[in-house]
């Protein structure tokens, strides 16, 4: 029986503390299990957390382990190394799936039905994983996937165009990674095409900013990384928004990593795409327009990505 009211994190590092504080605030949960390894780590991060409860909502958060999660309505999983300076996201794949080894079976062990959302890195590689490990169905597992990106992608735009980014509507496609893509073809502020848009406030140079932002939002992570040591704001609020989509059932779109089943010629793989996102989790992806060099370039981000998993193996 699933716990509406329920919520487990897997990995009580930066990212997991972070998100744990994020939901924490965000009203959605009355019960919050933290799960590490490091059991003081979690038992220290759940005090912690719990005494911000009397500023917020009431929440009972403690340290636990998977079967206290049995019953959650989402694990989000962020257990797992985090790169160092200079390494990406893909270098982290052997030492991640293997720990990723040690913790789905015992979330399939203890009888969880709710929704797995992966935020370890590479997250698109171990959302795979995880689906191939946990035995729940396709729609349940998902990964945060390019979320950040987008929202690092709206939020670059809305400072360039000085305007309220929630009225960007722009994505980040692809591998949550080096090989992503932004999709400008359909990028657009409340239905005027980003090109009016952007000469409306006095732009002109049209590739060299795209050029410049896309670049920026794919190195967000290495430049945050060198400066200090690791990235987990961001990260924290957008699992907020991705459990906020699934709880309230909103069928927002996000472009989470999934499963692809023959969309845009993609097969058995996970990887970004808008996609409607609500209770059940993954509902259907959303099949946006793609100019011919777009779906190339995603093309070449699905092949960067099967060639990683093509030395992975995925048996739990
Ligand atoms: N998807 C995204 O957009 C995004 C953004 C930022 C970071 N990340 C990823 O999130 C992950 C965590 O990053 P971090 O900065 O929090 O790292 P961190 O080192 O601070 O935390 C990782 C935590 O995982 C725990 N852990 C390790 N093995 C475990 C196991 N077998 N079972 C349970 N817990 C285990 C560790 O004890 C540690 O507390 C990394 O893979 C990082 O790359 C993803």
């Amino acid at each position: 029986m699933v716990n509406d009211r329920k919520v487990a994190i897997v990995g009580c590092g930066f990212v997991g503390s972070s998100s744990a504080f994020a939901l924490m605030q965000s009203g959605l949960f009355s019960e919050m299990v933290l799960i590490d390894v490091d059991r003081d780590r979690a038992e220290g991060e759940a005090l912690d957390i719990s005494h911000g409860t009397p500023f917020g909502n009431p929440m009972k958060i403690y340290a636990g382990d998977y079967e206290d999660a049995a019953d959650a309505a989402i694990i989000v999983v962020t257990a797992g190394a985090a790169q160092k300076p200079g390494e990406t996201r893909l270098d982290l794949v052997n030492k991640n799936v293997s720990i990723f080894k040690s913790i789905i079976p015992r979330i399939r062990e203890a009888g969880f039905e709710g929704i797995l959302l992966i935020v370890s890195n590479p997250v698109d590689v171990l959302t795979y994983a995880a689906m191939k490990m946990s035995g729940l169905p396709q729609s349940h597992v998902l990964g945060s996937g390019t979320v950040l990106d987008s929202a690092r992608l709206k939020e670059a735009l809305g400072a360039h165009l000085d305007v309220d980014p929630r009225n960007v509507h722009a994505y980040i496609i692809g591998e949550h990674g080096d090989s992503e893509l932004a999709v400008w073809s359909s990028a657009n502020v409340s239905g005027v095409p980003l090109s009016d848009f952007c000469e409306m406030r006095g732009h002109y140079d049209h590739l060299a900013s795209e050029k410049k932002i896309a670049d920026d939002v794919k190195n967000a992570a290495y430049n945050i990384i060198s400066k200090k040591h690791a990235t987990y704001y961001g990260i924290a609020m957008s699992v907020r928004r991705l459990c906020t989509a699934i709880m309230r059932d909103e069928k927002h779109i996000l472009p989470v990593s999934s499963l692809m089943v023959g969309e845009y010629g993609l097969d058995d793989i996970c990887i970004s795409m808008p996609t409607i996102v609500g209770r059940n989790g993954v509902e259907c992806r959303v099949p946006v327009s793609l100019s011919n060099e777009e779906y190339a370039e995603l093309h070449r981000s699905a092949d960067a990505l099967k060639d990683v998993m093509s030395n992975v193996d995925f048996e739990a």
